[in-house]
């Protein structure tokens, strides 16, 4: 039977050592559990289901089958750190799936916040239900589950995704990291050879992007969202924000104000900058950005990205506001 109590005599896992001791652990662990089936794993990107995929390639090889969707919601340049880090670097066997005409139809004039997570929740298991009736003898399933996620499973994960597999497809499931806390899954990262980026990645929301094309989402206004929230972690990092600041993104939402570029009347979107910290998500307060910052963000978010015209700041903590637009 599996434990989902953390004993009290289990160390934290706060230095490398640590850290091998527990993958030689887990490695044994997963080759008990697993025998010679094999065992599928959604990678999203985010670093719970990387140090899973991670433990597993090094202890069941080509056994997993990693599969990673891109709902086409994802931030620049994040599909591709997925693949060039499992395929290239692990050698493992990925499965990328570019969904992003599927699930844009999909959501294409739905307006409601909740009505979007559900299509994009939805779609995302059908997409990899898909996927998993095309493999033979699949008998697990990996998931990253953490140990806040089984205190608070009324938390706020729980609270937003959505739903399991259907019926046909019961797997066993696999949670290596269950009994972990956040910091310790990182430090185990580390330890698995997962670079930096991936490590100290700070919190993505299930729907990505989604949620921050606030209302009806539109491919113009999602490029150019993409673009500014690069800027926006580029910027970040530049100035040493970036690991030090829980959550920081642009919001793109959904109207238009006018602006002046040549001696040319524009009438564009607003980017909207977002910069919080907080503990557990439940209240956030501002992270005071510097205004040298600030200006560059300014500066570089209307001149390079197509469609926008206006950079706002926003000032307001949690409560009242939520950290998300949506
Ligand atoms: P809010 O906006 O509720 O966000 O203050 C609190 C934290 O939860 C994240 N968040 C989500 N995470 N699926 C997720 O996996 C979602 O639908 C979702 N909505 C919000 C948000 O990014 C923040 O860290």
């Amino acid at each position: 039977m599996k434990n989902n109590t953390r004993p009290e005599t289990m160390k934290r896992i706060d230095n490398e050592e640590a850290a091998k001791i527990f993958i030689e652990e887990q490695i044994g662990e997963l080759r008990a559990q697993i025998g010679s089936d094999r065992v599928l794993l959604a990678l999203s990107g985010g670093v719970d289901s990387s140090v899973v995929a991670a433990l597993l390639i090094k202890a069941v090889g080509d056994q997993l089958i990693g599969v990673h969707v891109n709902h086409g919601l994802m931030r620049k340049g994040e599909s591709e750190q997925v693949i060039s880090v499992f395929k290239d670097k692990f050698k493992a066997d990925l499965i990328y799936l570019d969904e992003t005409d599927r699930f844009l139809d999909k959501l294409k004039g739905i307006e409601d916040p909740e009505q979007k997570r559900k299509i994009i929740g939805s779609e995302f298991i059908e997409v990899f239900a898909e996927e998993a009736r095309k493999h033979e003898g699949i008998k697990f399933l990996g998931q990253g589950t953490i140990y806040p996620d089984i205190l608070e499973s009324d938390g706020i994960k729980a609270h937003h995704n959505v739903g399991g597999l259907p019926e046909d497809l019961k797997f066993e499931l696999v949670e290596p990291i269950r009994l972990l806390y956040k910091d310790e899954v990182r430090v185990v990262g580390k330890a698995l050879g997962l670079p930096d980026a991936m490590v100290s990645r700070q919190p993505f929301p299930g729907p990505g992007l989604g949620v921050r094309c606030t209302g009806a989402i539109t491919r113009n206004r999602l490029d150019a969202l993409r673009e500014a929230d690069a800027i926006l972690r580029e910027e970040f990092e530049k100035a040493g924000l970036s690991g030090k600041v829980w959550q920081y993104f642009v919001v793109v939402p959904d109207f238009k104000t006018t602006g002046i570029t040549n001696g040319k009347r524009t009438y564009e979107w607003p980017a909207i900058i977002r910069a919080v910290n907080t503990k557990d998500a439940m209240e956030a307060t501002i992270e005071e950005l510097p205004y040298e910052l600030l200006k560059r963000l300014v500066n570089r978010i209307t001149s390079e990205v197509s469609g926008l015209n206006r950079v706002l700041y926003d000032l307001t903590p949690k409560p009242p506001a939520t950290i998300e637009f949506e």
